[in-house]
């Protein structure tokens, strides 16, 4: 049985004729003109004015603790239920993270960023930035997270690697922070193989971000240094492949929502399942179809349902394992706790590609359904 994979890249435009120019005009190089113009189509679809091309979604959250200053002994706040890449770059900063639970939009609960402001300024400190993250495809709520930035003078960053496309009250997700990032891996809406973009409506941060990722080079015309810098461009051949996806992006939004709507569809009646709820501020891009399964009313749990579609040759996930439970962040003060940890226990990311078959998804449906002891 062949397998069916989680997220798999989906190749579905012009990539490889665009790909086929950068070759033929010699272009295979740290920066060109694909990357320009990868830029440019990228800040209309996302509607913010400046944005750099770099190596991944890591290096452009880097880059924002950079260019925010952030850095020993400062205290940055972040959401708990996300990827390790949301907090890492704190911590190469070396400034200590400080995890938040979400509410049951699976994204930041901002009565609980407030708490943590507030104790941080009781504590005689001011955090340094914020970091929400848009979970598997659905923006945070930011109207009140903004407010309570702003109460408390401190910048938020958007980590909307999982949520191109997404929006929130009719605006797409990535410009809601003083920077945005997101992320082109291969299991991601567009992919360039690897790669991420940080966008800003500040040019000059987008600016010393762009400088800071061209190894900081002063200019001159020798090599001329007076800060460290990173080697996190983006290549030009691998921004003719973002372009070719980003051509595509409304038929993955589209075929994300269409998987979901499916699973929906076809195990909606069994007991102990809850869907991810889509939040009443936006539109999610549905980017994983993540659910929770009640063990007491499904009759077996999360790990059972995992471990029989991995029988069949099926990758499904548990949702990310909270921040505050990674042995990495032992120790690191955590708002909050039980929402995320209960998402994790029970929560499963089902096989969500832009390009899976109805016939691979009605194998996993049977599955799924197959497991319920109810
Ligand atoms: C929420 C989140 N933040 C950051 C990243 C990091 O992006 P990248 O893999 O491009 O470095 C990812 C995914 O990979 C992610 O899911």
């Amino acid at each position: 049985m062949k397998r069916v994979y989680l997220s798999p890249p989906h190749v579905c435009g012009d990539e490889q004729s665009l790909v086929a120019e950068a070759f033929s005009t010699n272009w295979i190089a740290p920066v060109g003109p694909h990357v320009d113009a990868f830029e440019q189509e990228f800040e209309d679809v996302v509607g913010v004015p400046h944005a750099v091309a770099l190596s991944s979604g890591t290096a452009a959250l880097h880059l924002a603790m950079q260019v925010l200053g952030v850095g020993s002994g400062d205290h940055v706040i972040c959401s708990s239920l996300t990827f390790s890449a949301s907090a890492n770059p704190i911590c190469y900063e070396r400034a200590t993270p400080v995890f938040v639970d979400c509410d049951d939009t699976w994204t930041l609960d901002p009565s609980l960023v407030e708490e943590a402001l507030k104790c941080e300024e009781s504590a005689g400190r001011r955090a340094k930035a914020v970091v929400a993250v848009d979970l598997y495809g659905q923006c945070a709520d930011y109207e009140p997270i903004l407010e309570i930035c702003q109460r408390y003078g401190v910048p938020l960053v958007e980590d909307a690697a999982e949520a191109l496309g997404a929006t929130y009250k009719g605006r797409p997700s990535g410009g809601f922070g003083r920077l945005g990032v997101f992320s082109f891996n291969g299991n991601k809406i567009i992919t360039t193989s690897g790669g991420g973009m940080l966008v800003s409506h500040e040019k000059e941060l987008v600016d010393r971000a762009r400088f800071l990722a061209t190894q900081a080079r002063d200019p001159a015309p020798h090599y001329e240094h007076s800060q460290i810098g990173y080697n996190y461009r983006l290549s030009n051949v691998l921004a003719a492949i973002g372009r070719g996806q980003l051509k595509t992006l409304a038929q993955r939004l589209s075929a994300r929502r269409g998987v979901f709507d499916r699973y929906v569809e076809g195990l909606r009646d069994l007991a102990g399942i809850r869907f991810m709820p889509e939040a009443s501020y936006g539109r999610s891009n549905r980017w994983l179809t993540c659910l929770t399964i009640d063990p007491s009313l499904f009759g077996t749990d999360r790990e059972a349902v995992r471990l029989a579609l991995e029988a069949e040759n099926i990758e499904s996930r548990p949702v990310w394992k909270p921040m505050h439970m990674q042995p990495v962040f032992a120790g690191a003060r955590m708002f909050g706790g039980a929402v995320s940890e209960r998402f994790f226990r029970d929560g499963l990311c089902l096989p969500s590609g832009s390009s899976l078959s109805p016939d691979d998804q009605d194998r996993v449906i049977s599955i799924v359904r197959g497991s319920c002891r109810a």
